[in-house]
């Protein structure tokens, strides 16, 4: 099955947040990846529920909202309302993973788990059947445009395992570094979506990548 695409908004022109997502729609993409960084968790600041909130009547794309912020408990409810369709928090700085997971679920959205590259998957072993999604973050997080990380490629095969083993719906998102280049060798790990920001928006023939992804 083709790769679900979700071009990251941080390497967008942040002066024209609406056109660049309608842009990314128009080239085929599935999802939109939206980072939210608090100058906390991850030195950058970005934008917050007010922002999704304002963008979210101009696109019909899943909203898949990736929190790098400390104590990311505390805003999952406002996520909600602006919209958001999947909200995917880092185990790093979730002080009761289990229950974030249902907080999100019961609020009606998609619960993602992010990992750092120096995380371990095995943290999520009693949460599985919670994952709408796990994030396999191939850069440490903070900042688009930085190289690829290898070796979190057996850390893609060995959710995909686990994914396999119970028999579960959840997808293997791979965020950081995404490019011509890694493409193939993530999907072959086992990623079922791609992140990538850099790659789409500040190449020229960035749009184009969207589809070449999905013919992998
Ligand atoms: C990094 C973010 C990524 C970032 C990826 O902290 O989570 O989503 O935008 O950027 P590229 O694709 O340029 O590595
Ligand atoms: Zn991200």
């Amino acid at each position: 099955m083709a790769v679900k695409v979700a071009p990251s908004l941080l390497s967008a022109d942040f002066s024209r947040l609406r056109d660049e997502v309608k842009r990314v729609e128009e080239n085929g993409a599935d999802w939109i990846h939206l980072d939210i960084m608090d100058g906390h968790f991850v030195p950058s600041i970005t934008i917050g529920p007010v922002v999704v909130k304002s963008l979210r009547p101009h696109t019909e794309m899943f909203m898949d909202a990736h929190l790098m912020v400390s104590e990311p408990e505390k805003h999952i409810e406002e996520f909600a309302k602006a919209g958001v369709n999947l909200l995917t928090i880092q185990v790093e700085v979730v002080d009761h993973l289990d229950r974030a997971l249902r907080k999100i679920k019961d609020l009606g959205l998609k619960a993602g788990v992010a990992l750092n590259p120096a995380t371990p998957a095995s943290l999520l072993e009693y949460v599985w059947p919670l994952l709408d999604l796990v994030l396999v973050m191939s850069v440490n997080p903070g900042a688009g445009g930085q190289a690829f990380i290898p070796e979190v490629l057996p850390k893609i095969s060995y959710c995909a395992e686990q994914i396999r083993i119970r028999g579960l719906p959840t997808e293997i998102e791979v965020d950081g570094g995404v490019n011509r280049e890694t493409a193939h060798a993530i999907i072959k790990a086992g990623a079922t979506v791609l992140v990538a920001g850099s790659a789409i928006f500040s190449a020229e023939d960035g749009m184009q990548l969207i589809s070449e992804f999905k013919k992998i």
